[in-house]
């Protein structure tokens, strides 16, 4: 077939591999055009050095006044959780048993988990995320419920079936046999662009027995993905002492057992100490920093500077249904208020890294998402600065792109991402009838 390339016009955001996240480890492009061919980028420039090179006839879209930036990615969220978010519990282990569990019983119903991951993925994509990791239910069949639903679309998503068989009602319950997974992995994992996440919940709703055989199988797979959720809650990490006395730590029984590895993503990390951060950077395991989650549950604050210090890969999570929003705007939004309260400041510039290329970097997909390297998968979205009239009218007193992003970080939410792009194609437009 014939190549087809195409381009956008616009203020160009995007970021460079710098591990130590420095503000000059972006480009900006005030007038950009990004070249598109066959869903991959070609070239991200200047729009008046690139112009020339398009072949005659290559549509230009106008998006003049607007930012283009590579897509969202999020690092933890729940598809299942979606028709249960801000549901009121006094915290995590609560919560769990008055809502969750009976949510995701509801997926024994193939049918039901698939209306529930078109609306999930197009929830995203009008949220300008293009890649999630996403956890999905103890049912094999919500596994193929979103990778059926993300492949419609043509999304980078990752996804697995969660693993639990203690501490959790016996209509959730599997076990230590992990040949559901496994087929799931060689059904979906590569296919496309779908990616296997091995998802152990916590520790507390895992025997040692299943965590031995979880372990066993991301051996077996080393590229795929594993998920699950660290010291979020202080009742939870005391009730994981108690259930692996002889564990140094809550993150320690995931070593244990084989699960800190590059491509591993442990959600919230709040309660870890020094030793724990560090184990995190020497085994290429990542963090997701989930803080609209937090703050509703009362979890706690995220130390983002302790992660820093300790060179542990960090990205952020919406974390719904615990999660309040779907945006990763208002995401950044209230990690920018978690680190204050830590006592550290987080510029706006590196909330954008963390929700693109640190994030895929976190991931090991550097190259293929996160930023408009040549041969980079084109998903991004195009943000309008002046989204809304607080925004236009709190953006016209300057033009630093800072100050810029800063505002969008703050008062941003979906009204904020004018259109979202998956390879090349549109997935989403502000204001199109939905369907
Ligand atoms: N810990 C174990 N399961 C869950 C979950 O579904 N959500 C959150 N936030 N924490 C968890
Ligand atoms: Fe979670």
């Amino acid at each position: 077939t014939e190549s087809t390339v195409q381009a956008f016009r616009a203020s160009l955001l995007h970021f460079h591999a710098d591990p130590a996240f420095t503000a000059d480890a972006h480009t900006w492009i005030e007038d950009g055009l990004l070249v598109v061919e066959d869903g991959r980028v070609k070239a991200a420039g200047d729009h008046a050095a690139l112009l020339p090179t398009l072949p005659p006839g290559a549509p230009v879209a106008d998006y003049r006044g607007k930012i283009i930036c590579p897509g969202f990615i999020d690092t933890h969220i729940h598809f299942p959780q979606t028709d249960m978010i801000a549901s009121p519990a006094p915290g995590l282990l609560p919560w769990l048993d008055t809502y969750t569990f009976p949510t995701e019983r509801r997926f024994e119903d193939p049918a039901h988990g698939r209306a529930t991951a078109d609306f999930f993925l197009d929830e995203l994509l009008r949220n300008g995320t293009t890649t999630a990791l996403v956890y999905c239910t103890v049912h094999p069949g919500s596994v193929d419920a979103l990778f059926e639903a993300s492949a419609a679309r043509r999304l980078r998503m990752g996804g697995g079936k969660v693993l639990m068989d203690r501490h959790c009602p016996d209509f959730l319950r599997d076990s230590a046999d992990m040949r559901d997974s496994q087929a799931l992995i060689e059904r979906w994992h590569g296919k496309g662009r779908a990616m296997y996440a091995i998802t152990p919940r916590f520790a507390p709703t895992s025997t040692e027995a299943q965590l031995v055989a979880t372990g066993e199988l991301a051996k077996a797979y080393p590229d795929t993905f594993i998920q699950t959720h660290v010291a979020e809650n202080q009742d939870e990490c005391a009730w994981v002492g108690e259930l692996f006395p002889q564990r140094r730590s809550y993150l320690e029984v995931y070593e244990h057992y084989g699960l800190m590895r590059p491509r591993a993503m442990f959600g919230h990390c709040i309660w870890l100490d020094d030793t724990d951060f560090a184990r995190m950077a020497d085994t290429g395991a990542a963090i997701s920093h989930c803080p609209t989650s937090n703050l509703f549950l009362g979890s706690g604050l995220f130390d983002l500077a302790r992660a820093d210090n300790a060179g542990a890969p960090v990205s952020l999570g919406t974390d719904v249904g615990a999660g309040t929003s779907f945006s990763m705007l208002q995401t950044m939004n209230e990690a920018y208020k978690v680190a204050r309260l830590k006592g550290s400041y987080l510029p706006a510039l590196r909330m954008f890294y963390l929700a693109t290329l640190g994030a895929a970097r976190s991931m090991r997909l550097e190259g293929t998402i996160g930023n408009f390297v040549p041969g980079a998968e084109a998903d991004f979205i195009v943000l309008d600065p002046k989204a809304t009239p607080l925004l236009a009218r709190r953006t016209a007193h300057s033009d630093a792109l800072e100050e810029t992003l800063f505002a969008l970080a703050l008062l941003g939410d979906d009204r904020a991402i004018q259109a979202t792009y998956a390879l090349g194609r549109r997935v989403h437009e502000r204001g199109a009838a939905a369907g």
